[in-house]
């Protein structure tokens, strides 16, 4: 490395650990001085050189209500509910300089309903490098714990995981896709991390946020979304209120997915569940114009339509609910443009 880089390099531990504040009334000059006696100390800790690249620092973390609550409204579509809980479940969160635990999502909805996506609006609001931060990690049980048989590993491994990320930076986020998919015990082993502790071998993870993302509950809430529909109410009617019980009943009473929605619902240890609704017909046209927007292209009526009405939909009678929601749009559009 030339020592040049390592000056800047070494200026950014210095903006990273907070001594910025410190070395301020010093002039630039001294600074990099300073950063040249230090020179040899820092190359003989390379392997923690990729903490300078970002850090852990409000310069790199803070929260944009503004911002969640403009994407919310303008890229997710057709999820009143959900957009308001995630609001106020973030914004609160964030503005508590003390929380008492750490954030808990629990999202749960139809393929293609928006929640990765909303995971991924929640990371632009908090992280300037959003899903590329070095501080927001995604777990998925396919690629990162794809075999029961190494269970106790996998625990082991996450947990350190966890540990270690949270030790760097407080203010991380975990998100765990596929959460139906993942083995029970897996689950076990995060839910102390999930809990009122103030520490846990000198480390607190109030500041912490996880966001699990599952299709459990998603016949319910569809259930609930069709009676709706059938019955001529408008889906902005829906509260939570109507999906709660059926929700809670559910994911209780699915095999599959029950158990770790039990251990986790018995200790209250999910702060939010988020029901996504399925998509209809016009929030699919509405995916494809914002791509089209998001692609530099003057977004075109007449290719939204053609796209949403290439879709499949459901149920077979009613054809309300597009199966894949706006899952499929990107490709679409690549055929349509
Ligand atoms: C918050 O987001 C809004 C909208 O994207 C933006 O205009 C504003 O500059 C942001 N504020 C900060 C402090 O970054
Ligand atoms: C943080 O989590 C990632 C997985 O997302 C893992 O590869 C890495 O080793 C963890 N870091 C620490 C310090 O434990």
């Amino acid at each position: 490395m030339k020592p040049r880089k390592r000056h800047v390099l070494l200026l950014w531990m210095l903006v990273c650990s907070g001594m910025t504040e410190a070395i301020e009334p010093i002039s630039t000059s001294i600074a990099v001085g300073m950063a040249a006696a230090l020179t040899g100390f820092l190359a003989s800790y390379q392997n923690i050189l990729y903490y300078f690249h970002e850090c852990c620092r409000p310069e790199w973390i803070s929260f944009n209500r503004t911002a969640l609550n403009a994407d919310l409204d303008s890229k997710l579509f057709g999820q009143h509910i959900a957009s308001r809980i995630i609001l106020k479940a973030v914004s609160g969160f964030m503005s508590n300089d003390n929380p008492k635990k750490p954030l808990v999502l629990s999202l749960h909805g139809w393929t293609g309903t928006g929640k990765n996506f909303v995971s991924q609006l929640i990371a632009d609001s908090i992280y300037k490098e959003g899903m590329d931060s070095s501080f927001v990690h995604v777990f998925t049980s396919e690629l990162h714990f794809p075999h029961s048989s190494q269970l106790d590993t996998y625990k082991t491994q996450l947990q350190q995981w966890i540990k270690g990320n949270v030790t760097n930076c407080a203010h991380s986020m975990f998100i765990f896709d596929e959460m139906d998919k993942m083995h029970p015990g897996l689950i076990d082993s995060i839910k102390p991390y999930l809990d009122y502790y103030d520490k846990l071998d000198g480390v607190s993870y109030r500041k912490a946020i996880f966001i699990f993302l599952s299709n459990a509950g998603a016949e319910s809430i569809i259930q609930t979304a069709l009676d709706f529909w059938k019955t001529g109410q408008q889906r902005e009617e829906i509260e939570l209120k109507d999906l709660e019980t059926a929700l809670s009943l559910a994911v209780f009473n699915n095999k599959k997915s029950g158990l770790w929605h039990t251990s986790l619902i018995d200790k209250n240890l999910v702060d939010f569940f988020v029901p996504f609704l399925p998509l209809e017909y016009k929030h699919v046209v509405q995916c494809a114009m914002a791509e089209m927007k998001a692609r530099g292209v003057e977004p075109d009526q007449n290719v939204a339509d053609q796209v949403a009405r290439d879709l499949v939909y459901f149920p077979k009678a009613e054809r309300v609910f597009a199966v894949k929601g706006c899952k499929t749009i990107e490709s679409k559009l690549d055929y349509y443009t």
